[in-house]
């Protein structure tokens, strides 16, 4: 499974990038405003620092100023994907891009039937996402379990990014559904290496590395 960090801060990337299980990023138009720097400024300097996949979105809702703004962004950096939102339009422009040869990522995907429709219209990756629906008490990772049964069943080659993650137990059960990528935030990132029983083992053997005789 590949790790994507869901965040647009550079410091937060270069943090993953050190701890050697980056593979990608996913970034949002509510992750670019959080940074605080214009827009271009800030996938400059994450392309600068990431050699694999960096999601950037459209704010273009119907097709032409999609496709025109997706042309914009892979100029930018041949690293980038473009994410494109499941809509009718978004459907047309995944397609036009796809053809193009163009990577997408199809996001705010809430239901099986729109990752299906994403995977036909040629998108690279598809983001069911799973901690929007908990939040409104669905189960997130079931749509995950769907989508990728479909995409199995079909063998559509559209890649399963599991986004909108709130905890380390969503990283676990798209592992174990075999999901192809996860995005993480930052905090979820450094919860996942993090046990209390490591801490207290940790602790447990310095003290006792305190007790040996100097010489
Ligand atoms: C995915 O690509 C999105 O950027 C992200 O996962 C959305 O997560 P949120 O629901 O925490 O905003």
């Amino acid at each position: 499974m590949d790790f994507f960090i869901d965040t647009a801060h550079i410091e937060e990337i270069r943090e993953a990038k050190a701890m050697g299980i980056l593979d990608g990023v996913t970034t949002n138009p509510s992750l670019i405003a959080k940074t605080g720097k214009p827009f271009r400024t800030v996938i400059e300097e994450i392309c600068g620092e990431v050699d694999g996949p960096v999601s950037v979105e459209v704010v273009s809702t119907e097709t032409r100023g999609m496709v025109k703004e997706a042309k914009e962004l892979v100029r930018i950096s041949e690293n980038i994907v473009v994410k494109i939102p499941i809509t009718p339009d978004g459907l047309k422009a995944l397609k036009a891009l796809s053809q193009e040869g163009i990577q997408t990522n199809c996001t705010l995907i809430f239901s099986p039937i729109q990752a299906l429709l994403a995977a036909k219209a040629g998108a690279t990756y598809a983001s069911p996402f799973v901690g929007r629906l908990d939040d409104i008490s669905q189960d997130g990772m079931a749509l995950v379990e769907q989508v990728l049964q479909i995409y199995d069943q079909y063998e559509m080659e559209t890649r399963v990014i599991v986004a909108s993650v709130r905890n380390p137990t969503h990283v676990l059960r798209a592992a174990l559904m075999g999901a192809d990528v996860v995005t993480v935030p930052f905090q979820v990132l450094r919860q996942l290496a993090q046990h209390p029983l490591t801490d207290i083992g940790l602790k447990k053997f310095l003290d006792d590395w305190a007790k040996v005789p100097s010489s």
